[in-house]
C-alpha cells in the first residue's frame, strides 16, 4: 500500500469533511476513513456511490451502523434485494442478512458460510446483484478474510488474439448445478430459478470498461460449445483470473464497511475456527441490471 494516502476534501453543502483514501492493491480498490456514514446525509452517500462505480471495491473504516442505518444507505446504490432464507436475516428487515457462526438461544442467528469458493453474487438470476455490502460487528483474531479478483485487470493483461476468441461468448448460469454441487436436491419440476446465459465479457455502465465475468459454482457451459470443453474452459480461466496478481486480500477489522462491486469482481470468503472465534457481519445486496 501506498505510504502517503492522499486526502480528499469533500464539500458537502455548508460543512467540509476531510475524507482519506488510498488504494488497496494496483489500481483496485480505495480504502476510505474519516467519515460516519450515519451522520452524513444523501451528498455524502452520493460522493461515495460515485467512488464506488470507478474503484471495483470500497473499504469504508469505523463505521457504526443499525441494520436500518445499513439499510437506509445501501438504497443510495439501488433497490435493495430481500433474501430467500428469511430465518437468517434482521428480524422485520429481510434485507440484511445475517453472516455468523453465533447461536442465540440455541438457534443460528446466522449463515456460517455463504461465500466460500470463487464467485459473484447471484450470478444465476437474469438480474444478479449489483453490489454488496458487508459490515463487520465482530471479527476472529485470524481467517475469514474476504479475497476479490480484479476481473477487469484480468480482461486487459490477456493478449489480443485471446480476447478476440472470448469475447461474445454466452457463459450457462446455473441455480441447479448450484444447489448440486452444495448437495441440495430441488425437485425435478421446480423450473422457479431457471439457467439464464450471461456475457464472458461484461461491460461496466459507468465507463465501459470490460470485465472477464466468469464465475464457478454456477457456470454449467458455454452457448454453442460441447459442455465437457466449455467446463475446462471455465476453469482455466477462473484459476487465471484468481492468481494472486488480480487479488485483493481483506483482512477484516470490526467496524469495516467492504463494498465489492459485483460487475467486475470475484469474491470468496475464507474459513476460521469456529470453535474459538466469533463471527458477526451483517450483509446487503443491492439488485442489479442485465448484464451486457
Ligand atoms: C457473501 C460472501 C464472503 C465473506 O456473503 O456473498 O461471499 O467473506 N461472503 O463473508
Ligand atoms: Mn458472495
Amino acid at each position: 500500500m501506498p505510504a502517503n494516502p492522499d486526502r480528499g476534501r469533500l464539500s458537502l453543502g455548508q460543512r467540509l469533511v476531510t475524507m482519506r483514501t488510498r488504494a488497496l492493491a494496483g489500481g483496485f480498490g480505495l480504502e476510505i476513513s474519516g467519515i460516519d456514514l450515519a451522520a452524513g446525509g444523501p451528498a455524502l452517500h452520493a460522493a461515495i456511490v460515485e467512488l464506488f462505480n470507478f474503484h471495483g471495491v470500497l473499504v469504508i473504516r469505523d463505521q457504526r451502523l443499525t441494520p436500518e442505518a445499513q439499510l437506509a444507505f445501501t438504497r443510495a446504490f439501488g433497490e435493495p434485494e430481500t433474501n430467500q432464507r428469511l430465518e437468517y436475516t434482521i428480524p422485520g428487515l429481510p434485507e440484511v442478512y445475517v453472516l455468523s457462526n453465533r447461536m442465540e438461544d440455541g438457534r443460528k442467528i446466522g449463515d456460517v458460510d455463504a461465500g466460500q469458493g470463487w464467485h459473484t453474487d447471484a450470478s444465476y438470476l437474469e438480474r444478479p446483484a449489483m453490489c454488496t455490502m458487508l459490515l463487520a460487528l465482530e471479527v476472529p483474531d485470524e481467517g475469514s478474510d474476504t479475497l476479490l479478483a480484479d476481473l477487469c485487470a484480468a480482461w486487459n493483461a490477456l493478449p489480443d488474439d485471446r480476447k478476440a476468441v472470448l469475447d461474445g461468448m454466452q457463459v450457462r448460469h446455473s441455480w441447479r448445478s448450484l444447489m448440486a454441487l452444495k448437495g441440495i436436491a430441488l425437485d425435478p419440476d421446480d423450473d422457479s430459478i431457471p439457467d439464464v446465459l450471461h456475457p464472458m465479457v461484461r461491460r461496466h455502465p459507468a465507463d465501459g470498461r470490460e470485465a472477464l465475468w466468469i464465475s464457478t459454482g454456477t457456470t454449467a457451459g458455454i452457448e454453442g460449445m460441447d459442455t465437457g470443453e466449455a467446463l475446462a474452459l471455465l476453469e482455466e480461466l477462473a484459476a487465471y483470473v484468481t492468481q494472486e496478481r488480480f487479488v485483493f486480500r481483506h483482512k477484516w477489522r470490526v467496524g469495516d464497511l467492504l463494498i465489492w462491486d459485483n460487475r467486475c469482481t470475484l469474491h470468496t470468503g475464507t474459513r476460521f475456527d469456529v470453535a474459538r472465534y466469533q463471527r458477526l457481519v451483517h450483509r446487503t445486496w443491492v439488485r442489479g441490471e442485465r448484464p451486457v
